[in-house]
């Protein structure tokens, strides 16, 4: 399918999902979790800061290491792709962004039904008290002195509470799933394409490379950037109108 057959599928949907990851915030300057060289995956080891236990072990090295992430995404912008996702949104009568990403990058686009499936770096909190606490010097909570985190999820933990739930009824009644900028391979959230397609959506990816991505009859691949695809898909999709 070409893009301005999408753009087609787009302008005609009465109810869109998108799906987001890493890889849309790529081009405003943070780093994906496994795709490029300097890939946070790669650069860390993960059981060392995305595990519970290994948090707790590795103080306060990986406190900092939140923290910096966390001071990061506050200074970078979002870009054409977060801008086309709220645009979007703007235009079709159902929505809903389905996000793994914890960057705040979408709503700072203009973003407004977001749902976040792995929480985001806003903040911390207590992993004892769940007290929200902002990004002090100490992993220290004020209110009863255990252990802070960031407020995201890690490995082994649960998604927060319903967000799967919610997720999944989205991808069940949409007709359109927009598939950006993740390698689709942590799990649950792998499942809200298969959501989707099982129901009889359309289901788009657009990435770069299409490695591991879901398949089947009614899957798109435009492969390419999200910020030069995204744009050019919504210029298309709302000309004239
Ligand atoms: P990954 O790092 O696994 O994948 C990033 C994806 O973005 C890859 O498929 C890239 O090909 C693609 N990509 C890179 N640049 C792009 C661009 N400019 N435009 C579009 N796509 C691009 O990141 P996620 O799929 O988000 O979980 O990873 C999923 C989860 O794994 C994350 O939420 C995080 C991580 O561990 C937790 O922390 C719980």
């Amino acid at each position: 399918m070409t893009i301005e057959s999408v753009a087609a599928l787009l302008r005609d949907a009465k109810h869109v999902l998108v799906f987001t990851g890493a890889g849309v915030s790529a081009e405003s300057g943070v780093p994906t979790f496994r795709s490029d060289a300097n890939a946070l995956w790669r650069e860390v080891d993960i059981r060392n800061f995305a595990y519970p236990d290994g948090y707790r072990r590795n103080q306060p090295d990986a406190w900092r290491w939140y923290g910096q992430r966390a001071a990061k995404v506050r200074e970078v912008m979002p870009n054409a792709a977060h801008e086309a996702i709220a645009e979007i949104e703007r235009r079709v009568p159902e929505f809903l962004l389905v996000t793994q990403n914890i960057d705040n990058l979408h709503q700072r686009a203009g973003s407004k039904k977001v749902l976040e499936l792995h929480g985001n770096l806003r903040e911390a909190r207590c992993f004892d008290c769940d007290a929200r606490s902002p990004w002090v010097a100490d992993p220290v909570c004020e209110a009863c002195g255990g252990l802070l985190r960031p407020d995201v999820v890690m490995f082994e933990e649960e998604l927060p509470a319903g967000a799967m739930e919610q997720a999944r009824e989205a991808a069940e009644s949409c007709d359109l799933l927009l598939s950006v900028g993740t390698s689709n391979l942590v799990w649950p959230a792998t499942e809200v394409p298969r959501y989707a397609l099982r129901s009889g959506a359309d289901v788009v990816i657009i990435n770069p490379d299409m490695s591991g991505q879901p398949t089947g009859l009614r899957v798109t691949y435009l492969k390419g950037a999200a910020g030069a695809i995204l744009p050019e898909l919504v210029r298309i999709a709302y000309a004239n109108l």
